[in-house]
Formats: structure tokens, sequence, C-alpha cells
């Protein structure tokens, strides 16, 4: 296992200032809209237009919001008590309820067999910063009744180089997933995938910079046939047993 484990990173009181104005979070933005939309399909097909979601890793709410205005019942999950404090505010501006918990999704994921308390798990772009992404992957399974939905930054795409620049020039180094690999330790949690969709042909920081919906849409539907070596594994899957 190599050493990486962003978690500190998300600590700070200044990144969690401009965290939703960098990522486009809240606005009508191309990729927080595909974002949504996976996680708000997926987790439909999995327990229909009502139950509960359990949003790991939530930062400032990005799907712990888009869920609790649909409807579910929603817990927000995370070790960075700045990150909820925001996330717990914005909902409350809207009037919605969202039960924030501070814990580790590594350290904190139960060893022995427990009673699933949510319908199903979710998760967007926190797999890619744990120390140990089987261990994220087993607690989601534990807390989840019928199924799990995460993304992963993938190997087979060119994300692995711009990590590996990170890595020579001091940013951030995340975690990049083998597609099967990853399906692999959702199969020994003992669940199926129902879904497996590469998207962002073009890299998600292009998109950001880009601030142009249709533009990005345009782009990245005429690249559509170099969709294998897209960014990012969107992935959902349901309990077998
Ligand atoms: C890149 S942010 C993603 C936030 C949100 N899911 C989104 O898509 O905007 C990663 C989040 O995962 C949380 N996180 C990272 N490692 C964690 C761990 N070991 N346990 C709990 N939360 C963790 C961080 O605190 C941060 O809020």
């Amino acid at each position: 296992m190599d050493s990486i484990d962003n978690k500190a990173n998300y600590r700070s009181r200044t990144l969690v200032t401009d965290y939703d104005a960098k990522r486009r979070i809240g606005e009508d933005d191309y990729v927080n809209s595909l974002e949504v939309a996976y996680f708000t399909a997926q987790v439909q097909r999995l327990t229909g237009p009502t139950g509960s979601v359990i949003d790991m890793g939530a930062g400032t709410g990005k799907l712990s919001l888009a869920f609790a205005r649909l409807g579910y019942a929603v817990t927000a999950f995370d070790q960075s008590e700045a990150m909820l404090e925001r996330l717990d505010a914005k909902a409350r501006a809207e009037g919605l309820t969202i039960a924030c918990r501070l814990g580790d999704i590594v350290a904190d994921a139960p060893q022995d067999p427990v009673e699933p308390a949510h319908d199903v798990a979710v998760s967007s772009r926190v797999l890619m910063h744990v120390a140990d992404p089987d261990a994220m992957i087993g607690h989601m399974a534990a807390l989840s009744r019928k199924g799990i939905v995460l993304d992963a930054p993938r190997r087979a795409s060119p994300n692995l180089l711009l990590v590996k620049a990170r890595a020579l020039t001091g940013g951030e180094v995340y975690r990049c997933f083998d597609d099967r690999a990853l399906a692999a330790s959702v199969t020994r949690q003992g669940f199926r995938t129902i879904d497996a969709t590469p998207m962002f042909t073009l890299p998600i920081g292009l998109h950001l910079a880009l601030g142009n919906k249709a533009l990005s849409t345009t782009l990245e539907r005429g690249l559509s046939v170099a969709r294998g070596v897209a960014s990012t594994l969107f992935l959902a899957a349901e309990r077998t047993g």
C-alpha cells in the first residue's frame, strides 16, 4: 500500500472558504451537474424515490444537499468539522435537515458485521484520497442495505500522468484505480456491479476552467469515441445477499 492519505488537506477552514467556488459546487456547472445526475439516477434505481442515503466524505454537501432536496433522509459523514459545518449551514439556509457525523471512513470501518442503517451509501471524490480504499468500500458496504455508488479516477486515463506530474511539482497526489480491480473490491463485499460508466474524456480541471456548460457538452460529445480513456469511473453496485 502506498502512503496516500489526504484527509488532513480537507480540515483547513481556509480551504473550505473557497471550496465551492473553486469546484463550482451549487452552480449550473457541467461537471457538477453530470456528477449529481449520475448519483441521483443510480440511487433512484437502487432504492426508488424514497429512502435513506449516507454520503461518505460529504464535504460541503454536493451530494447530500441534492439528495435532501429530493426528500431522501440524508446522513453526511466526514472527518472534517469545517466541511460539515459548511454543509450544515447550507442545509439550514434551505430549510433542510441533514444529520452530520464526524468520523474517519477508514479508521472507523466496522471490524465485525453490523446491521446496515441506510438504504444506499454514496461517495464522490473520496476513494482517491483515503489510506485504504478497500476498507472504505467495506465501510460503505457495511452501512448500506441495498447498494453503493461511488466514483474514482481511472488509471487508464491521463489522470495517471497528472498525478505523476503533481508528485514532482508538489500538488496534491491522489490514487488512480484499475476498473477491474475496483469492481473486484466491490464484489468481495457481496455486491454486484449494476453500472460502470467512464465520464469526462477531457480533464475535469479544464471543464471547470472553461465554465461553459454548452461548450463542455459539445466537446465531450465530439470526443465520445475516446470515452475509453475518460478520467473518472462512476460505479453503482447492489447487495446480492
Ligand atoms: C475532495 S473532497 C470531496 C467532497 C464531496 N464528496 C464532493 O464531492 O464535493 C474529499 C472529502 O473527503 C473527506 N475525507 C477524506 N478522507 C477521509 C477519511 N479518511 N474519513 C472521512 N472523510 C474523509 C474530506 O474531509 C473531504 O471533505
